[in-house]
């Protein structure tokens, strides 16, 4: 047990945790969506050492978290109502706002942008950490750069171990996929990441642009980037129905037997339902009931216990891309770099060669 892991539910605890970020340290602590790594947004000094732990580069932004929507006005330069109408309506909750900065906010936190983003999580211990604090706290997801997001105390210690000053636990987080970024341009909203709030309840509130061009949008939100939730373990993603894809298999794997040549141990993550099969060696199903929801708060950890197996690849099942499974596409998408299991990868040892 990492002896950094305090209970977040008690007193004691935040206590700590908010002396730590005045004293210039790094805590990683529960938000409903995610654990967060976070540290005072006005100590440049402080943040720095986020981006240290997390190896993540520079030009990468990071979120601000607040505890009340009053809390923007010292983070963002002007508040358009639409942007007002947004917090009333998902505040608090998984939906990070980008606006034009403060100057007060540094540069190290927006990598260099005029933008800033912002949310108010639902945690109730990352209120209880602010508000103790008593000021905003930037905090990006606590895994080394490129890897899944932690949902639990535990992940967060096994990815960046003693090297936060402390660690909350909260728990198994909520949602389990990171929030939404919605940049909001005078009158327009611009969805930079597809995440908790989804574009179908935002799409009663406002109108959802999609950024101009994958190209263009990429060094403005780098999150956007083409890889990243990424495990150790070659990732996949099916490209076909379950059933479709193991009929296909099954006839490879029965001419590489056939053919005196091994079979890789293979590990398959679906959505519903274990097509039957004698081709993969692990199994794991997101939602047995086919509920986004469940599916969202177990991705991250599903894709965590398969990576620990010693798999030689790992496939992933396509998701439909509605509601919650347009956030959880885009973070397959991403763990696979876009890429579809062809035949030859499993035929020709393909998956040998490590990413
Ligand atoms: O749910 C979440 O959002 C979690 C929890 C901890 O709050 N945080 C999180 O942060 O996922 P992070 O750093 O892993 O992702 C932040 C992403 C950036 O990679 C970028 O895509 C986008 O948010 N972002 C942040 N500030 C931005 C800005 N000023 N302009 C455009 N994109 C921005
Ligand atoms: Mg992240």
């Amino acid at each position: 047990m990492n002896p950094k892991i305090v209970d977040a539910k008690d007193a004691t605890g935040l206590e700590k945790a908010a002396g730590i970020l005045a004293a210039g340290g790094v805590v990683a602590f529960p938000t409903e969506t995610v654990y967060g790594l976070g540290a005072d947004v006005f100590n440049p000094r402080a943040v720095a050492r986020i981006f240290e732990i997390k190896k993540r580069p520079a030009f990468d932004p990071l979120i601000v978290h607040v505890a009340d929507p009053g809390d923007t006005k010292k983070l963002w330069k002007d508040i358009p109502p639409l942007a007002e109408k947004l917090m009333r309506g998902f505040w608090p909750g998984p939906l990070t706002l980008v606006l034009s900065k403060q100057v007060e906010v540094p540069d190290i936190v927006t990598a260099g942008l005029s933008t800033v983003g912002v949310r108010m999580p639902r945690h109730p211990a990352a209120l209880g950490l602010i508000r103790r604090f008593g000021k905003p706290v930037a905090a990006p997801s606590a895994n080394i750069f490129g890897r899944t997001s932690p949902t639990s105390a535990e992940a967060v210690a096994e990815q960046l171990a003693d090297a936060p000053d402390l660690i909350l636990d909260g728990g198994r987080t909520e949602v389990g996929v990171e929030s939404t970024v919605l940049k909001i341009e005078g009158d327009r909203c611009v969805l930079l990441r597809p995440g908790g709030v989804t574009v179908e309840e935002l799409s009663q509130w406002v109108r959802v642009e999609a950024p101009a061009s994958s190209g263009e949008a990429a060094p403005e939100s780098p999150g956007r980037m083409k890889s990243h939730y990424a495990p150790e373990t070659p990732f996949y993603l099916m490209g076909v129905a379950p059933g479709e894809f193991v009929k296909t298999l099954t006839r490879v794997k029965d001419r590489c037997l056939s053919e005196g040549r091994a079979w890789p141990r293979i590990g398959c993550l679906l959505f519903q339902k274990h097509p039957a099969d004698g081709v993969f060696a692990e199994q794991s199903v997101l939602s047995a009931r086919g509920d986004l929801r469940e599916a969202a708060s177990t991705l991250f950890d599903a894709m965590r216990k398969l990576d620990k197996m010693k798999l030689d690849l790992i496939i992933a099942e396509d998701i439909p891309e509605s509601g919650l499974g347009l956030a959880i596409m885009d973070r397959l998408r991403k763990a696979a770099s876009g890429r579809k299991a062809t035949m030859e990868i499993f035929e020709h040892g393909a998956h040998e060669q490590k990413k």
